[in-house]
């Protein structure tokens, strides 16, 4: 990189992440405050977003918990946790102090409605205090079952409608949303009995990822690649969500979701969806969710026989990762000694539509995988007819690469320097890092800004969440009535055989496996 470039790379690296225009002033407030994820993102992703100028400088985060907590003490357990884990880089000492100073804690009971009445008090206090226009947002992190009891309790507190014609009340609620169909249907009849789907934020943080957004602009911000990105020079599409971690300290959410519910469900099909959707008309929520809508809409379902042929469970066991050995998923903390719990799925998908009729989409992810890498990979055709008689051509493939090295790179056949013709395989590589610098921003603070601006373009809507768990519940139901043989792949590897087999049966092999 030429210094010009390097000066270049800096200067937009530190600008990229400033606002232009803050969001309005509002009262944020977590409900969940003492677990993991506001600790580890949310409060990091707030403290980035007001040291960027991307917050009004009129703004409260008020953690929601059953713990007994001071403001004092959330203060100093967020300002522990964001120096130690997150991924904001170094914590000033003079910024910390002027956000901690939004943070408050209020301590209540999730089911107990006079919580709710003293809540209404404590924000009408703070509105008054700080000026904020009685703006809020409301974010739920609490464990899942826990969602429908609070939404009806704001609902019946009237904190679910905005107090004035200039003010506004949103809410975000993490995944999983429902644990299958049913209970989706059901979560999102509790929600629309107090708010208005407008009102409504349904987090995949997934989408947040620059990466997966940069598809967008990939796709319909050049005019080079859509005329391709089709059946008539796509061969199939590989998507990737692999992580060394196992289960960590979160066993007793995930017994009761496995990776189907965790990964699939969810970051994975919405990934399906941006790489296979049509040009929306403009970019607004409405027309991008309505194109994403009708991919998972085209998704072939599966019926009892494609469901044992199509999609393969595994669950690790013991091995080595980087080195290092690991216990079996059945030995980890708080798993139970014969949990049928998957934490890996592959599958093949079909989209029956004009784009994309006869070209597989090979999905999969698992934990305690060989490494971390999470990709879009798409396969072209081979070339049509090769001249080079007795050379072996490799067919062309783009690879979107979400993390950890984000970018795109696209590999095709170069004639080797010399006076033979010997061709190799060569790779054009964009870097995020290298094109605009070491900056970047948690896909939850991108979500958090949206959604303070109102743009739910990133979330998921009702529609779209209830279609996955259409696709999904077939295999949930035919998974709890068959056998499984768990473990099945030793941790380190790259899940089990049969999930190679799937693509060998085509004729196909997974990029790494
Ligand atoms: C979360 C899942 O939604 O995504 C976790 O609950 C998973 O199990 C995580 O580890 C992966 O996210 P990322 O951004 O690290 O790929």
């Amino acid at each position: 990189m030429s210094p010009e470039t390097a000066d270049l790379t800096q200067t937009l690296a530190a600008d990229n992440l400033q606002c232009a225009i803050p969001t309005d002033p509002a009262a944020i407030v977590i409900f969940g405050a003492s677990g993991d994820l506001v600790k580890r993102k949310l409060i990091p992703a707030l403290y980035d977003l007001a040291t960027h100028a991307c917050l009004a400088p009129r703004y409260a985060i008020l953690g929601f918990a059953r713990s007994p907590m001071t403001d004092d003490s959330f203060r100093s357990a967020t300002g522990d946790a964001i120096r130690r884990i997150s991924e904001v880089g170094p914590v000033d000492p003079a910024r910390w102090s002027d956000f901690a100073r939004c943070l408050a804690y209020f301590q209540g009971e999730y089911h107990d409605p006079q919580a709710y009445q003293k809540l209404v008090a404590r924000l009408a206090e703070l509105d008054r205090e700080r000026g904020l226009g009685g703006n809020r947002l409301f974010y739920l992190s609490t464990p899942p079952e826990l969602y429908g009891p609070v939404i009806e309790q704001l609902g019946r507190a009237g904190l679910s409608r905005p107090a004035n014609d200039k003010s506004w009340v949103r809410i975000i609620i993490e995944k999983p949303f429902g644990r299958d169909l049913a209970s989706a249907k059901n979560l999102n009849s509790v929600v629309l009995r107090s708010f208005d789907e407008s009102q409504v934020y349904r987090i995949d943080h997934y989408l947040g990822k620059d990466t997966v957004q940069n598809l967008l602009v990939f796709r319909f911000g050049n005019s080079i690649f859509e005329p391709l990105w089709n059946r008539n020079y796509i061969n199939h599409v590989q998507i990737t969500a692999a992580e060394t971690l196992g289960v960590e300290r979160r066993a007793s959410y995930y017994e009761t979701a496995g990776a189907i519910r965790d990964m699939i469900q969810n970051h994975v099909l919405q990934l399906v969806s941006m790489v296979a959707m049509e040009a929306p008309a403009i970019f607004d929520a409405t027309a991008v969710r309505n194109e994403k809508l009708k991919v998972l809409q085209s998704i072939r379902p599966y019926g009892p026989e494609a469901i044992s042929k199509l999609v393969v469970r595994g669950q690790y066991g013991a091995g080595t990762i980087a080195g290092a050995a690991v216990p079996a998923y059945r030995q980890e903390p708080s798993v139970k000694p014969d949990s049928r719990t998957e934490t890996f799925v592959a599958a093949k998908l079909a989209i029956d539509n004009w784009r994309w009729a006869g070209v597989p989409f090979y999905i999969r992810s698992g934990k305690r995988l060989n490494r971390r890498v999470s990709e879009i990979a798409i396969r072209f055709h081979r070339a049509p007819h090769v001249m080079f008689r007795g050379r072996n051509i490799s067919p062309n493939w783009m690879v979107v690469n979400i993390q950890p090295d984000e970018g795109i790179s696209l590999s095709f056949e170069a004639k080797l320097p010399g006076p033979e013709m010997k061709i190799r395989t060569v790779t054009m590589d964009f870097t995020y890092k290298e094109a605009f610098g070491p900056g970047s921003r948690s896909a939850y603070a991108t979500l958090l800004n949206d959604c303070m601006r109102g743009d739910a373009t990133l979330f998921d809507r009702a529609d779209s969440v209830e279609a996955a768990w259409t696709l999904v519940d077939p295999i949930l139901q035919a998974w709890q009535n068959s056998p499984v043989s768990f473990p099945n792949y030793p941790a380190g590897s790259w899940g089990p055989q049969e999930a190679m087999d799937l693509l060998v049966r085509d004729g196909q092999a997974w990029r790494f496996s």
